[in-house]
């Protein structure tokens, strides 16, 4: 992997990594491993996201240059009712993050945000100047995240206004990468699926949803290609090509599993489609959480990046697939 813009870092200076232990964190562990700059990863007990104090003080500590934020308040029910610790995590820490870096010349922030932002508002794909909201209308976790986008883009553009970084050259870059339905190392929608499927010979699944299973290893070779890429500073919705529902997607995995030799107890008829609202949440999630791709596969090509541009059903091929590998070998 070549990036070019890493060019213009001081090496002695690390990427410094929040949320390790994440699926996007643990994917970034993978991705970065090779690279020849500095790279710490830190988990919660290294610095914990809802303390400020804590936060400066890694800051302060490494110095980075790079800073890529995979770490959140992700437990989108339980936000609910933990609006105050939700928002110190999706919205403080970030802005911490933000001020840090967007005073360092050539400083680059990556940061992950999500689909709920936005709540039904249109019936296509969001593109990245759509209007999000109405507030009323999205869960706490979706309005913490919000919270944390427009700090970032408020701290970034009072830095560069207020002339802390004097020449345009110098300035530093923010991305904040929209995306949804994340699936790698860790909990997530598609392993209980799958184990459900072993265990069960019905399924009832949401199918009135729609949105983009997004694999955590390609959103961390994204972060990466973007931090090192001299693309312009501003919101990207990083998921794959298609669309799919909850149900479609759990048919999908399910029946990639069986053919490759997964135990499944469940015959794909008897996956059963529901309507949301048959499957009530404490959150309430947007039915359209279609995200449009277009202006990230512009910046991607503009970095050369000489992959594939992937759709959904190959990357949940090749999870699914390593999954049953893993999973017979034990
Ligand atoms: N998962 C999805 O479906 C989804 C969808 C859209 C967008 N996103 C966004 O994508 C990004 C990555 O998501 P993910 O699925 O990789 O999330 P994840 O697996 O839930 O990982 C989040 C990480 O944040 C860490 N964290 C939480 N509170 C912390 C605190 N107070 N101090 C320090 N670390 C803390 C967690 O630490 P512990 O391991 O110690 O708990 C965890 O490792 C996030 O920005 C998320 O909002 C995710």
């Amino acid at each position: 992997m070549s990036y070019s813009s890493f060019e213009l870092l001081d090496h002695s200076k690390p990427i410094l990594v929040f949320g390790r232990d994440g699926q996007v964190g643990k994917a970034l562990q993978v991705c970065l491993r090779d690279l020849k700059i500095p790279v710490v990863f830190l988990g919660r007990s290294d610095c914990d996201l809802s303390n400020e104090a804590s936060i400066r003080d890694v800051l302060n500590c490494y110095q980075p240059q790079v800073i890529i934020n995979a770490a959140a308040y992700t437990a989108v029910d339980k936000a609910e009712g933990e609006r105050e610790l939700a928002f110190s995590i999706n919205a403080k820490a970030p802005q911490v993050m933000a001020h840090y870096i967007a005073n360092v010349s050539h400083g680059v922030f990556v940061h992950y945000s999500t689909d709920y932002v936005f709540a039904d508002t249109k019936p296509t794909a969001y593109v990245e100047t759509d209007l999000t909201g109405p507030m009323t209308q999205i869960n706490v976790y979706g309005e913490s995240k919000l919270a944390g986008e427009q700090a970032i883009e408020e701290t970034f553009n009072l830095a560069q206004d207020s002339g802390h970084v004097s020449y345009q050259d110098k300035f530093s870059r923010y991305f904040i990468l929209r995306t949804s339905w994340v699936y790698g190392d860790g909990g997530n929608f598609i392993r209980t699926m799958l184990r459900l499927a072993g265990e069960k010979d019905q399924l009832k699944v949401v199918a009135d949803q729609i949105g983009v299973p997004s694999s955590a290893q390609w959103l961390a070779e994204v972060g990466v290609q973007i931090a090192g890429s001299r693309v312009e500073s501003g919101i990207y919705h990083a998921v794959p090509d298609g669309e799919t529902s909850w149900h479609g997607l759990a048919v999908f995995a399910i029946e990639t599993a069986a053919s490759a030799g997964e135990g499944i107890e469940v015959k794909s008829e008897n996956i059963l489609p529901i309507l949301a609202t048959d499957y009530p949440l404490p959150a309430k999630r947007p039915y359209n959480s279609r995200l449009n791709n277009h202006k990230l596969k512009q910046a991607l090509s503009e970095m050369a990046f000489t992959g594939q541009y992937p759709h959904w059903q190959e990357q949940v091929e090749a999870y699914v697939k390593e999954y049953v590998t893993d999973s017979l070998k034990s």
